[in-house]
């Protein structure tokens, strides 16, 4: 084929002159044809502008946050100090890379660009031997020689120690629960099952831990017995560890450790449905006492409150005057008859380490520490309404219904 003649013709919309042919191409001529090159040539600039415009805009407005609690370039522990090592590592020479490659092609652009006074093709290159091996050989080196970090790293990450702290990881739509498995981690009353929380993972600072995280559905409301909501999560806290795919009938495992107590933010980091964007969690690490503390209040069963309207809740809660009991088809209150695990266990939804609920979408209380009512309240009326898709029905409560819920909530601390 006739490369030449390939590129030299082409079809100029809307700009036909005499020189147009049957089949609705122009032969190319040195002038341009007088309006339509320009006008579009002035709309593309113009959207060029707009888009760097709008990009500079993000990378300002990223840059506005001071805290960015989700930083991966400020590591809190090993694994994601590690992961941070091999970034910066394989950042040179990409980066490298990045110049060679781009910096040509501005290069070339602008170098052998077309001008007007020139009316031929430059002369055409291509399969050139030497050029041909040499850019199939350079990447093959600079992969091969990034490899060796990258795998050295993987195979580090992927260690299990056997003195690990041992935590189940189950996404949910779309919510994370948590299961503390190890034989110490027990609840002191009934079956000694394991210690569950959701939304909040509380972990001892400076100790290793070893998650195992899988997907389940729930199956609260699974039609004809198919799990339907079993979908893949991946679960990220990027100041302690990077992303690992949550897999139904899968067990995945990440190794971690924070160095210093405090708040770590993460969230699901792989389209699992509607609320996927919200499907966020917290890991609070707490210093010896405190995790002992902790430990020790989660191990006790739920406790009951004298309070009268908290006792109307706690009666609506689990049906006992023939009124409600909706909420223990899903929820788990420990020591009660209320066992279900597909949704979230709220044996100690008001303990002050339960700081977020439902997905932490929602604070569970105000900066001042006093109960954040009104989110309670909201998420009663009608989930939907402040958690599009939530898998909570609005049950129709009434105002009162829902006080007497809240008050029954808060007393589970
Ligand atoms: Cu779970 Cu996205």
């Amino acid at each position: 084929m006739d490369r030449r003649s390939a590129h030299v013709r082409e079809v100029i919309p809307g700009a036909r002159t005499a020189a147009e042919r049957a089949d609705g191409t122009v032969t190319r001529t040195c002038a341009p044809v007088a309006g339509a090159e320009l006008s579009g040539g002035r709309g593309t600039v113009r959207r060029t502008r707009w888009i760097l415009a709008l990009l500079a805009l993000t990378v300002l407005l990223v840059a506005c946050s001071k805290t960015a609690p989700q930083n991966t370039m400020n590591p809190q522990g090993p694994t994601a100090q590690t992961e941070k090592n091999l970034l910066v590592l394989v950042l040179w020479p990409a980066a490298a890379v990045f110049l060679v490659v781009e910096g040509g092609i501005l290069l070339i652009s602008i170098r052998y660009r077309h001008r007007k006074d020139r009316d031929r093709m430059p002369p055409q290159i291509h399969g050139n031997t030497r050029l041909e091996i040499g850019w199939t050989i350079a990447p093959a080196i600079v992969l091969a020689v990034i490899m060796v970090p990258t795998v050295s790293t993987i195979w580090e990450l992927a260690r299990q120690p056997a003195d690990a702290m041992q935590i189940t990881v189950e996404g949910y739509q779309w919510w994370w629960g948590f299961r503390y498995t190890d034989p110490d981690m027990t609840v002191s009353y009934g079956d000694h099952d394991a210690i569950v929380t959701a939304d909040v993972m509380v972990i001892p600072a400076g100790r290793t831990i070893n998650l195992s995280l899988t997907s389940l559905g729930g199956g609260a409301h699974s039609t004809s017995g198919v799990p339907d909501h079993e979908v893949i999560h991946s679960f990220w806290a990027p100041q302690l560890f990077g992303k690992q795919d949550v897999v139904p009938g899968e067990t995945n495992h990440i190794v971690f450790s924070a160095d210093h107590p405090g708040l770590y933010f993460g969230q699901c980091a792989e389209f699992c449905g509607l609320q996927h964007g919200k499907m966020k969690f917290r890991i609070r690490a707490l210093d010896e006492a405190d995790w002992q503390r902790w430990v020790a209040n989660e191990k006790q069963k739920a406790l009951t409150s004298t309070d009268g309207l908290a006792q109307q809740g706690m009666d609506l809660f689990f049906g006992t005057n023939g009124v409600g009991g909706q909420c223990i088809q899903c929820h788990g209150v420990g020591g009660t008859e209320a066992s279900s695990t597909a949704a979230p266990n709220l044996t100690h939804f008001a303990a002050t380490t339960h700081e977020c609920f439902a997905g932490c979408d929602f604070e569970t209380f105000n900066p001042d520490g006093t109960p954040n009512i009104e989110a309670l309240k909201a998420w009663l009326r009608d989930p939907n309404a402040v958690k599009l898709g939530a898998k909570m029905p609005d049950y129709g409560l009434t105002e009162q219904q829902i006080d007497a819920l809240v008050a029954y909530l808060y007393s589970l601390k």
